[in-house]
């Protein structure tokens, strides 16, 4: 058999490409040589030949969680990588198989059509599901990496595919094996494992609150409509206002700092962590600093929730950065807490 005749579709080549709408900031970026990925087996090829070219690259998702300059040089891969499959079901659980390139949104819906609830606290979140376990995406008391089976990636260190087990993908807070290894590995794949048994996960507050005057458990459908509801209130649709998410990261602190800042701050909003240490609302201490709402030329901060940094319009990487930076500076200032970044800098 003619072994050219199998070998994959190269990756669809653009170069200068804008991506205004293909960032969630609607930061005005222009990739120098953008590819298409939309198939796993174009990966090894492309990769190969951008080292031989000593070509810088990285990987671009949804676009949600980044900060991108006004020029990317060398080589950005957008993963459009598609396809959804339940793989199989035993009494316990049900694993379904979805392609890196697949719109988080779209896959937690999905998994309600099909009767597979369980994600539904992670409705709403931008992004795709390649994207979703590198910083272990979580909201309303539940976090993408308990349901992770098995992640597929190419890496780019051996030259191979590899699938990382649940365990070997290290998820914590807001950070993954991934995520510890920026530039190495390409999802391409995510296979969830999903209890069979469902029941709704309502201790966080603000969802409680929703249910608060039905008689009945809620169902799936309706946890997943109720953080929707929340969502669009709280946090503004990136279509609308450019944004990423939370800017920052909730701070951990050790019980000692905690304690000391209660005495000073009474009204400090914090959970609990691991043992000894507590994480704080970072949204609050932004907000006790009196950013909330306040604007610094085409960026600022979101009127009703101080954790969001946005882009009115034509906002620069740089304009976001500096106002992040007073942001950090005034925080630290006023509590000795130090906030980090949570999108990616590119
Ligand atoms: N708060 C204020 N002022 C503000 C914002 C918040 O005082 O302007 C206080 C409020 O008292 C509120 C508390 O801070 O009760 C916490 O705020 P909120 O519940 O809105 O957000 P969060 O707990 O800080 C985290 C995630 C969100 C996730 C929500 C719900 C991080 C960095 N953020 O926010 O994730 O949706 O919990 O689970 O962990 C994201 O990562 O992009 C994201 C939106």
């Amino acid at each position: 058999m003619n072994s050219a005749k199998n070998a994959p579709q190269p990756a669809k080549l653009t170069p200068n490409m804008g991506l205004k709408h293909r960032n969630s900031f609607g930061l005005d970026s222009t990739a120098e040589l953008a590819y298409e990925i939309s198939s796993s087996d174009q990966l090894p090829r492309l990769v190969e030949e951008l080292g031989n070219q000593k070509l810088a690259w990285r990987v671009l998702g949804g676009g949600s969680n980044v900060i991108l300059p006004d020029q990317l040089p060398g080589a950005t891969l957008l993963i459009n990588i598609l396809g959804q499959e339940l793989i199989k079901s035993d009494d316990q659980n049900t694993w379904v198989a979805i392609g890196a390139g697949v719109n988080w949104h779209e896959f937690v819906a999905w998994t309600l059509d099909h009767n597979l609830p369980g994600l539904e606290n992670l409705a709403l979140i931008p992004g795709t599901v390649g994207a979703a376990p590198i910083q272990n995406i979580g909201a309303y008391g539940v976090e993408v990496g308990e349901y992770i089976d098995n992640i597929e990636a190419f890496d780019s260190a051996t030259h191979a595919f590899v699938t990382l087990p649940q365990a070997a993908c290290q998820f914590a807070y807001r950070d993954s094996y991934f995520k510890q290894h920026p530039n190495r590995f390409i999802v391409t794949k995510v296979v969830f494992k999903i209890p069979n048994a469902w029941q709704a996960r309502l201790q966080y507050a603000d969802l409680a609150k929703q249910f608060s005057e039905q008689k009945n458990p809620p169902n799936a459908k309706q946890v997943f409509d109720a953080v929707c509801a929340i969502r669009s209130k709280k946090l503004p649709d990136p279509k609308v206002i450019g944004n990423a998410g939370s800017f920052f990261q909730n701070p951990i602190v050790c019980n000692e700092q905690y304690e000391l800042l209660i005495q000073q701050f009474p009204n400090l909003v914090s959970y609990p962590d691991t043992p000894g240490k507590r994480k704080l609302a970072a949204g609050w201490l932004i907000d006790q600093c009196g950013f909330k709402g306040k604007r610094v030329g085409s960026v600022g901060v979101y009127e009703n929730q101080a954790l969001v940094l946005v882009n009115h319009g034509d906002g620069k990487a740089t304009d976001i950065l500096n106002l992040a930076k007073s942001i950090q500076e005034e925080v630290a200032g006023k509590f000795n807490v130090q906030l980090e970044i949570e999108p990616n800098i590119l």
